[in-house]
């Protein structure tokens, strides 16, 4: 990790979580950080967009922080089950994730899409967390980081800066899988992302990118040690505090 960029270990429950068993995992998380005046990283959950309001209440005055999972382009309107990014910020969200592989994959979502959800995060105050990652067959297929090039140019609006945007590499194939690239993929996978931030913003120095596949305690130290890792999105160990609190403990 660097000394410039303030790491983020951010857990991402996607659609886990009934309100008394989330309440005390998160009840935990932050009596955990409180003991830290101030840790050295940003710690973030985002819960599943019913919690948020009430999670958003336990993490108050806490070095903890709620974000949400998904946003909609526009600020309101007729979109049946849709969430605009006005609404999680109303709710207590400091941020939110776009783009994640399980919307592009499910839900069709291309790059025009989570460019539109990126501007929306901003334009409602919130910083954007852009998920980029190839499949398994570009992997293979030797394309990686044309397919990254490709989502992190035409993903990123216009106006992003190291102050409204992080970027998260997840491969697809390692989500949920238990399979992580070794550090010497991810690293150059990191500094792929970085070099085409570089044409894309003036800060791109400052921009944090975040590792998530399989970030489990076991694995989260070798991980966030590799150059130009700022830090985890976390899926299924950041379900209970427990499994949670080694991998913040990686960047405290
Ligand atoms: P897992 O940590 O469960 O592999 O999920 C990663 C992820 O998709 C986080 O957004």
């Amino acid at each position: 990790m660097s000394e410039t960029r303030r790491p983020l270990i951010a857990g991402n429950w996607k659609m886990n979580g009934l309100a008394d068993e989330s309440l005390r995992q998160m009840q935990e998380l932050v009596s955990r950080a409180r003991k830290f005046d101030n840790p050295g990283c940003d710690i973030l959950i985002c819960p599943p967009t019913t919690l948020l309001r009430e999670l958003a209440r336990v993490a108050v005055d806490s070095p903890v922080r709620v974000g949400g999972q998904d946003c909609h382009a526009n600020a309101s309107g007729a979109h049946t089950g849709d969430i605009a990014a006005e609404m999680l910020k109303d709710s207590g969200a400091r941020y939110c994730i776009v783009g994640h592989s399980e919307r592009r994959t499910d839900h069709g979502e291309d790059n025009t899409t989570v460019k539109a959800k990126a501007e929306a995060a901003h334009r409602a105050g919130l910083i954007a967390i852009v998920c980029v990652g190839e499949t398994l067959a570009e992997r293979e297929g030797d394309k990686t980081l044309d397919v990254i090039s490709d989502q992190v140019t035409n993903s990123l609006p216009k106006g992003a800066t190291s102050s409204n945007t992080v970027v998260a590499y997840e491969p697809v194939w390692a989500i949920g899988t238990g399979k992580t690239p070794t550090p010497l993929d991810v690293k150059a996978v990191h500094a792929h992302i970085r070099e085409e931030l570089g044409k894309l913003m003036n800060d791109a120095a400052k921009v944090r990118v975040l590792y998530g596949g399989s970030v489990k305690g076991s694995n989260a130290a070798e991980l966030m040690a590799v150059e130009n890792v700022d830090g985890a999105l976390v899926g299924g160990a950041s379900l209970t505090a427990e499994d949670f609190w080694p991998i913040v403990k990686t960047g405290i």
